[in-house]
């Protein structure tokens, strides 16, 4: 399946209840320009209201994910245009969407790119991935996200050489951050995401939605305020049919058939 109505992403739906989204402006190393963050917040929110999925993956090129906000359209912007106009607020949408997403990122992965990636729930690297907030360079900071989730994902000391330098780095030291959970090589990257994004879209979908907004809520929340709201979510989904389903095909040693409610 092909929308072919996105200029700068192409959507299609690599394995049943997985939709994968890939940045698509070659020729600028997918730097994320409005026109394309408008498409992917489209992309997205077409998956994440479309029944048939449960998951959604976000890939580049091999040479690139992004290698950040688009610098050429950025040039010549003023304080009041970018203040006015809430620029870059609309990345934020991501946040928004309830299905799982997962970044597969080869190459590139530079300003905003990086912090695209750390917006998803999961991140796989291509061995080549090369990571940063270069943001220090252009005479800017890093401003959807960089300070903020990096700093909570490696920690001060890391995320502050890293913003305050530019420096880059690889898939190795992002693998043993914990920034990415699987590093594979770069031809099989967007395959070994897909196939994560089915298993994922094989559970029931309702607990799959609960369990990725506990953990979002607990990154932000203290330990007793997220303990609880885990625990409501959990009380909640013994209203679904996949509770029961899940545990009578347990019982009956067989595998589950959910539904989504
Ligand atoms: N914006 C616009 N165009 C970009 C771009 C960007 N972020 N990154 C690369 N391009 C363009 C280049 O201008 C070039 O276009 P032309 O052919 O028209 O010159 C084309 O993509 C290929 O790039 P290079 O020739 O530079 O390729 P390279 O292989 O030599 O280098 C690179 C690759 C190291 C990624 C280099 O392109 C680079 O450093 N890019 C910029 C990275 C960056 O600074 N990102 C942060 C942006 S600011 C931001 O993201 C703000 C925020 O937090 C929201």
């Amino acid at each position: 399946r092909h929308v072919s109505r996105y200029s700068t992403v192409v959507v299609s739906n690599p394995a049943p209840g997985v939709t994968l989204v890939s940045l698509n402006r070659p020729k600028s190393l997918n730097a994320l320009s409005t026109p394309l963050i408008l498409d992917l917040n489209a992309a997205m929110k077409e998956a994440d209201t479309d029944p048939s999925v449960g998951a959604i993956v976000i890939t580049g090129s091999e040479k690139a994910f992004a290698a950040g906000a688009d610098i050429k359209e950025m040039q010549h912007k003023s304080f009041a245009e970018v203040y006015e106009n809430s620029f870059i607020e609309n990345w934020s949408e991501a946040k928004t969407v309830k299905k799982p997403i997962l970044a597969a990122v080869n190459g590139y992965a530079l300003g905003g790119g990086c912090e695209l990636a750390l917006m998803a729930d999961i991140i796989y690297a291509g061995e080549k991935a090369v990571f940063g907030q270069p943001e220090i360079k252009l005479g800017i900071i890093p401003g959807a996200g960089g300070t903020q989730r990096l700093t909570r994902l490696i920690g001060k000391s890391r995320a502050m050489e890293l913003i305050l330098t530019g420096k880059t780095f690889g898939a190795k030291e992002a693998l043993d951050w914990g920034l990415v959970s699987a590093v594979f090589p770069p031809e099989k990257l967007v395959d070994e995401a897909v196939k994560t994004a089915s298993l994922i879209a094989s559970n029931a979908r309702l607990a799959v939605q609960a369990a990725k907004e506990a953990v979002n809520l607990g990154l932000q929340v203290g330990l007793d305020q997220g303990l609880l709201y885990e625990r409501r979510l959990f009380h909640s989904l013994f209203a679904t049919e996949d509770q029961k389903e899940g545990m009578t095909a347990f019982i009956e040693k067989r595998a589950a058939k959910f539904k989504g409610k």
